[in-house]
C-alpha cells in the first residue's frame, strides 16, 4: 500500500494549525448590485426547447428571483437594468471535461519532466478566465495534479480569480502503465517525476482502489475520475484495451458513491465501457469504441455519455505543429472518426448526452467548436444545448444550482446576437456573460459598470 505516515504528533498538529477549514465552503463573492433587471429578447430557458420572447429576469443576491413577459413585471425602483432586449438568452453553459491545468500548445512528453505545479497553477488562472469568457459559466475538471482543481475551485469561489463554478477531480486512477502514468521513462525517472500522484492515483487491485478514492475525498475532491482504457494522449498504451479491471471499477464507484462523489470514466474501448458501465459510473467520456450492447446498457442504465468529439480535428490537425509524437497522432486516427458515428448512434438509441469536450487538449476557450459536430452528429440544436445546460448540471449533480433559468438557480447566463437554435455556432461568439449575477463580458453595452466584475 503507498501510504504515507506522518512524524508528527497529530494532537499537536492541530492545536498549531487550528481546526481544518469545513470541507468545500463555497465562499460567494460579495459586492453586487441589490436587484438586477434583465431584459431578455429571445430567452432559451432550457426547460424546454422553446424560446420565448420579450422576458423578464429579476435577480437578487446572485440568484434569479422571477421570470416573467416583460408585460408582467415593471422594473422595481432602484433596480440595474441590463438591455439585452435585441439577443437571445440562454443559461450559462457548462462543460462537463475540462483539464483546466494543461495548455494544448506543448505536447512534447518530454515537458512532463519539466512540468511544475507552478506551471499548472499559471495556466489555470489564464484557462479558467477563458473558459469564463466564452460564455461556460460551470466546468467539471476531471484529471490534474493533486489538487490543483480542489484549489482553483476554492480561489474562484472566494472570488479571487475569475473563473467558472468548478466540479473538481483529482488526478484520474490509473493501473500502473496505463493511461495516467508515466510511461517511456527509465524507472528512477519515472518514480521520481510525480510521487503524490503515484499515492493518489496509480492504483493495483480494488484495496488499492478504495484507499486512492478516499485519499481523494479527504482533500476536497466532487467528482472521482478512472481511467478504464487506455487512451490517445499517453505514451505506451492502446485506447481499445481495457486497463481498470471491473472488480477494481466497482470499488470505485462503490466507494466514491458512498461518499456522496459521482464517477466519470475515460473509456474508449469497448469491452473496457461497458465494465464501467456495469461498474456504475455515472458517466463514460470519450465513448469512442462502443458498440450497439455498449449503447443499449447505457441507455437502460442512465449512463450519461460525454463524447469529445471536436478533439479529433485539433489534434489532427494542429497538436502536431506543438510536437505531438507520431504514436499519438496514429492512436488518434484509430478513434477519432469511429467516436463520432458511435456518438451519432448513441444519439440515435436516445443515450444521455452531456457536453464534455476535453478542453486543454485543444485550446481553453474554444469548447464551444463542439456544438458545431454535436449538430452534425445527430442533435438538434436544442438537444445540443439542453447538453450543455440542463443535462450537463443534471450530470454534475448541480441542478439545484445552475442549467436552467428559472427562479432559485444562480443567475448565470450569456447572450449572443443571433438565434442560436438556426445555427449553433454562434454560441462560437458569446457576447455577454453573467456568472452568480455579476457581469464578466459585456461586448454589447448592455450593462451598467455598477453590474460588472472587477476585471471589466
Ligand atoms: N484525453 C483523451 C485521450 O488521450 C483524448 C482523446 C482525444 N481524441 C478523441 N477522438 N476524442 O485518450
Amino acid at each position: 500500500m503507498k501510504r504515507n505516515r506522518s512524524l508528527f504528533c497529530l494532537p499537536l498538529l492541530a492545536a498549531l494549525i487550528g481546526a481544518p477549514p469545513a470541507a468545500q465552503a463555497q465562499t460567494e463573492p460579495a459586492a453586487h448590485p441589490a436587484v438586477i433587471y434583465v431584459k431578455a429578447g429571445h430567452l432559451f430557458d432550457a426547460t424546454s426547447d422553446q424560446l420565448r420572447d420579450n422576458m423578464v429576469l429579476l435577480v437578487e443576491d446572485q440568484r434569479l428571483v422571477k421570470v416573467a413577459p416583460a408585460a408582467d413585471l415593471p422594473i422595481p425602483a432602484g433596480a440595474t437594468v441590463i438591455d439585452l432586449s435585441k439577443d437571445w438568452v440562454l443559461p450559462g453553459l457548462i462543460d462537463c471535461h475540462t483539464h483546466l491545468e494543461y495548455r494544448a500548445d506543448k505536447y512534447d512528453p518530454i515537458n512532463d519532466v519539466r512540468f511544475t505545479p507552478f506551471q499548472g497553477g499559471f495556466n489555470g488562472v489564464v484557462n479558467a478566465r477563458r473558459t469564463l469568457l466564452a460564455g461556460f459559466t460551470s466546468v467539471r475538471d476531471v484529471g490534474s495534479q493533486p489538487f490543483f482543481a480542489v484549489d482553483l475551485r476554492r480561489y474562484i469561489d472566494e472570488g479571487f480569480i475569475p473563473g467558472p463554478r468548478m466540479v473538481a477531480s483529482g488526478p484520474p486512477l490509473s493501473i500502473t502503465g496505463g493511461h495516467g502514468d508515466m510511461n517511456g521513462f527509465a524507472p528512477p525517472v519515472s518514480n521520481m517525476m510525480y510521487p503524490a500522484e503515484k499515492d493518489f492515483a496509480i492504483v493495483d487491485g480494488p484495496e488499492e482502489v478504495r484507499h486512492a478514492v478516499r485519499e481523494q475525498v479527504k482533500y476536497g475532491v466532487d467528482v472521482i475520475k478512472i481511467l478504464a482504457t487506455g487512451g490517445v494522449l499517453s505514451q505506451g498504451d492502446t485506447p481499445g484495451a481495457e486497463q481498470l479491471t471491473y472488480d477494481e471499477m466497482k470499488m470505485a464507484v462503490d466507494t466514491a458513491h458512498a461518499a456522496g462523489r459521482k464517477v466519470a470514466a475515460h473509456a474508449h474501448g469497448t469491452q473496457g465501457i461497458k465494465d464501467a458501465i456495469r461498474a456504475g459510473v455515472d458517466s463514460i467520456e470519450h465513448g469512442s469504441l462502443i458498440d450497439a450492447e455498449g449503447i443499449q446498457m447505457m441507455k437502460a442504465r442512465g449512463t450519461y455519455l460525454v463524447a469529445d468529439i471536436y478533439n479529433d480535428d485539433y489534434i489532427l490537425s494542429t497538436a502536431p505543429k506543438f510536437g505531438l509524437p507520431q504514436e499519438m497522432i496514429n492512436k488518434e486516427k484509430m478513434v477519432g472518426r469511429l467516436q463520432r458515428e458511435n456518438f451519432r448512434k448513441a444519439v440515435e438509441a436516445g443515450v444521455k448526452i452531456a457536453f464534455g469536450t476535453d478542453a486543454g487538449v485543444y485550446p481553453h476557450g474554444d469548447n464551444a467548436k463542439q456544438f458545431h459536430y454535436m449538430v452534425k452528429f445527430g442533435l438538434t440544436p436544442a438537444g445540443a444545448i439542453h447538453a450543455a445546460t440542463s443535462s450537463a448540471a443534471d450530470l454534475i449533480g448541480r441542478s439545484q444550482d445552475v442549467g436552467t433559468l428559472v427562479p432559485g438557480k444562480y443567475a448565470d447566463l450569456i447572450a449572443v446576437s443571433s438565434n442560436p437554435l438556426d445555427r449553433i455556432e454562434v454560441l462560437e461568439h458569446v457576447s455577454f456573460v453573467m456568472k452568480g449575477g455579476k457581469v464578466y463580458k459585456d461586448e454589447l453595452g448592455a450593462a451598467p459598470d455598477a453590474a460588472k466584475a472587477v476585471l471589466q
